[in-house]
């Protein structure tokens, strides 16, 4: 059995529904994705329901504070129990390493967030961010490499040149997946569960293809055997 790439995301408001789609998955096929709408709404307890359930947990609540407060965050998160946490690489520097300073490595990943991709150049501009998307992605994801963070969170169609950039070691982690056929939704730039482990993809955040599917699990063993076909490094990570 290949290890899990994929991440479903439970982009649910409320414990009940998110635990409804968690009950029919299996923690061999995939890893779960809670963000901040979820973990407002129900608090760590259901983070442990998960982990009992032995599904890994990926806690997705991009800190972007000063470096002290990122820390002792991220320190919480880790003692939490979870598989994988983030931060904003927009937070800077001093507040990436005091990130680092606060898992240890090995233990929860710590990874960045390096540009939202809801963001152009027109809301780049206005913050004053000046320079092409693409050129500030790339520059935060080497900051957060030289600060020793395991990786990024990053568009599948940036990943190719990221890997090339970065590395084997360096995490990829690409939303805006969706099989062949299936609807964008509101993404805009979409890449196949294929194409981006192609692209050196490590894991793949999947939400609706797999959470409003009529058949969850059959959804996620599909996409599952699929990535399974492309991965040549399975037990990489
Ligand atoms: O339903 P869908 O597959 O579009 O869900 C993708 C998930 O990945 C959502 O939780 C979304 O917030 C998240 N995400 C994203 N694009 C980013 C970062 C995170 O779609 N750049």
């Amino acid at each position: 059995m290949h290890e899990p790439r994929i991440i479903v995301a439970l982009d649910f408001p409320d414990g009940k529904s998110a635990l409804q789609l968690a009950h029919q998955l299996d923690p061999q096929l995939c890893r779960l994705k809670v963000g901040k709408e979820l973990f407002t709404a129900t608090g760590p307890q259901l983070l442990e329901q998960f982990m009992t359930r032995g599904f890994d947990v990926f806690l997705d609540l991009k800190f972007h504070d000063i470096p002290h407060t990122v820390a002792r965050a991220c320190q919480a998160a880790a003692d939490l129990g979870v598989w994988m946490v983030n931060v904003h690489a927009l937070g800077g520097r001093k507040m990436l390493q005091a990130a680092r300073e606060a898992i240890t490595p090995g233990t929860t990943k710590l990874i960045a967030v390096t540009l939202l991709t809801s963001m152009d150049q027109n809301d780049l501009a206005d913050i004053g961010l000046a320079g092409q998307p693409e050129q500030i992605v790339d520059r935060l994801a080497r900051l957060a490499d030289e600060c020793g963070l395991d990786g990024v969170v990053c568009s599948a169609l940036e990943a190719a040149h990221l890997r090339q950039q970065l590395g084997e070691r360096f995490c990829l982690v690409t939303p805006g997946i969706r099989p062949h056929g299936d609807s964008a939704d509101d993404q805009r730039r979409i890449t196949t569960p294929q194409q981006a482990i192609r692209n050196g993809a490590d894991y793949l955040v999947i939400g609706r293809p797999i959470t409003q599917a009529g058949n969850p699990l059959l959804a996620c063993q599909q996409l599952h055997a699929e990535i399974s076909a492309v991965s040549t490094s399975a037990t990489k990570h």
